[in-house]
């Protein structure tokens, strides 16, 4: 199957009150381990690369990957730029044939984030692909903030109804208590916060920093209008962890394959997982 649009896949989720995987790729066996794993719970999913994974692994390498995963799928399979910074990224990333672009506006102030957001809006659109935006700012768990300013980063439902409104996005990611990477304690989500932006804004909106989210949690923010939830601390730890059960356990371990095979199917558990949380299994 070719690649089909983000939008699609999350008219499809909204309609339907589930939310689909957005799975952060580096290299091939982290597209295979999503997309075999997509295609055995029959369910739409999203993989998704950052500029680290496009420096790290290459445009054109990340990009292949995924068209060829995607080419032998039967699921529909979406490749979105995530955090994108800047338009001249966004346009590379169209060029090369991804079918969605994150544009992180979120260091600027609320005017700017508009402005820079809607001219890739524009292109994306004019190429019939679709664009996530962010209000608010999603930072990382190692970030040394106060409860003030984390507040502070919390996205406005105003602002959030206005942003929306005035740039076109076809989704919208939210802060909203979640942060990028490992948790120290228990996320707390601001769900009080989340139901009053579904009462303003309509299009799916985006949980970013879920890995290590409770499922309780998980749940209740679909239930509140997520529909697209990224994930990729939890695989970047399943890989790790099936590296080091291999040299562990066989220290004279040379062979790659014999390497990258058991990670591969320690990211497959965890991908499944999250798929079925999200209730995306069995909807392709
Ligand atoms: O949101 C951040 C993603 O986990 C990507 O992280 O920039 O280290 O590739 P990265
Ligand atoms: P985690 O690494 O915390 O799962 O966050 C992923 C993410 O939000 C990618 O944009
Ligand atoms: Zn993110």
């Amino acid at each position: 199957m070719s690649l089909v649009t983000l939008q699609e896949v999350l008219q499809e989720a909204q309609r339907g009150g589930y939310a689909v995987g957005a799975f952060n790729t580096n290299n091939m066996e982290i597209v295979q381990a999503i997309v075999e794993t997509a295609e055995e719970e029959r369910a739409p999913v999203i993989l998704q690369a950052s500029q680290g994974a496009l420096k790290y692994a290459g445009l054109s390498y990340i990009t292949a990957m995924v068209r060829a995963a995607a080419t032998g799928a039967s699921v529909p399979v979406v490749l979105h730029l995530d955090h994108g910074t800047s338009f001249e990224q966004a346009m590379l990333c169209l060029r090369h044939g991804f079918t969605s672009v994150m544009f992180d506006g979120s260091k600027y102030a609320l005017a700017d984030n508009i402005a820079h957001t809607l001219r890739v809006a524009e292109v994306a659109h004019a190429m019939e692909a679709s664009v996530e935006g962010e209000l608010g700012k999603i930072g990382g768990t190692e970030d040394d903030i106060s409860v003030e300013e984390k507040d502070a980063f919390m996205t406005d439902p105003a602002e959030a109804e206005e942003f929306v409104a005035a740039t076109g996005v076809d989704a919208l990611a939210v802060a909203i208590g979640t942060a990028h990477g490992p948790y120290k304690g228990k996320p707390v989500l601001d769900f009080a916060r989340l139901a009053a932006i579904r009462d303003r804004v309509k299009i799916p909106l985006v949980l970013h920093g879920a890995s290590g989210v409770p499922a309780e949690s998980i749940r209740r923010a679909i239930e509140l209008g997520v529909c697209k939830i990224n994930i990729d601390t939890d695989i970047r730890q399943a890989f790790t962890r099936g590296v080091k059960h291999v040299l562990q356990n066989s220290p004279a371990e040379y062979d790659p394959r014999k390497i990258l095979g058991p990670a591969k199917a320690e990211m497959k558990a965890v991908i499944r997982e999250k798929i079925r949380l999200f209730g995306s299994a069995g909807k392709a």
